[in-house]
């Protein structure tokens, strides 16, 4: 059985003083849910290190919203990976749909991510989905496939298994209009059959889907009461945490 995991995305939210006091609301309260649960803050880099000072030790993870493929070197702006895991992170987004819209990312890019990632012991969360133009067009299954198949290429099946993909359809992001429990189990199907044919049986078992969009405590047993989901990447509800732990409740509540 699948570890559940949900990850809260804070985006470009929080500065270090109020980043620390939600990370603390929420580690202080760790003991409560961390056997059940998969549990992983994603800050903006700038308190990713007091962040994760800060919930040492109470088996909350850190994570981080990007990161560039290179090792060091004249690329002005950006993070390696490896000053991602002096930070304090085990786990980076890559590919989401923000920065595919908005800062050019491409399926090589993540692929090239994904796999420096890996490399520096970092694990991914790969972020996948449709636009509404495109789900209404009924490609959405075809562009979630090659999301995954571009973001995977090249990445042996051992390292694939660690990785963590999160189907997070554009259309619902921000916008309280969330997928429905029945569709986000039927894309992440298609993502399990494309890991399927890319590895084997096993691998695509193991990799753990989340759901993301529109997640809150209200709605996320529709999400974790589907056998393919996994887990959830929450946006603006991990940004309050009564909220966030009312997700993480639910999550465990659900998969009982
Ligand atoms: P919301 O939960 O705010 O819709 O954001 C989802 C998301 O983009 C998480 O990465």
């Amino acid at each position: 059985m699948r570890r559940s995991i949900i990850a809260g995305n804070w985006k470009m939210n929080k500065t270090i003083p109020d980043g620390v006091a939600l990370a603390g609301a929420l580690s202080d309260d760790a003991a409560e849910f961390i056997d059940g649960c998969d549990v992983v803050l994603c800050p903006p880099f700038t308190a990713v290190k007091a962040v994760a000072d800060r919930v040492a030790e109470s088996g909350v993870d850190v994570g981080a919203q990007d990161v560039f493929w290179e090792a060091s070197g004249a690329f002005t702006g950006e993070v390696s990976c490896e000053m991602l895991v002096d930070a304090g992170c085990s786990w980076v987004i890559i590919g989401h749909s923000e920065r595919r819209a908005m800062f050019g990312e491409t399926d090589d890019k993540v692929n090239k991510k994904m796999k420096a990632a890996i490399a520096a012991g970092l694990k991914p969360i790969i972020c996948v989905g449709e636009t509404l133009a495109q789900r209404e067009e009924g490609s959405a299954d075809e562009v979630v496939r090659r999301q995954v198949e571009g973001a995977f290429a090249g990445v042996s099946g051992d390292d694939a298994s660690k990785a963590v993909v999160a189907y997070e359809p554009v259309w619902a992001i921000g916008t309280g209009r969330a997928s429905t429990g029945e569709d986000a189990n039927s894309m992440a199907g298609v993502i399990r059959d494309t890991l399927a044919k890319l590895y084997s049986g096993d691998v695509s078992e193991a990799v753990r889907i989340q759901y993301g969009g529109s997640v809150k405590p209200g709605n996320m047993a529709e999400f974790a009461q589907q056998p393919e989901v996994d887990g959830a990447l929450v946006g603006g509800a991990s940004l309050k945490a009564a909220d966030f732990i009312g997700i993480i409740t639910a999550m465990i509540d659900s998969k009982k």
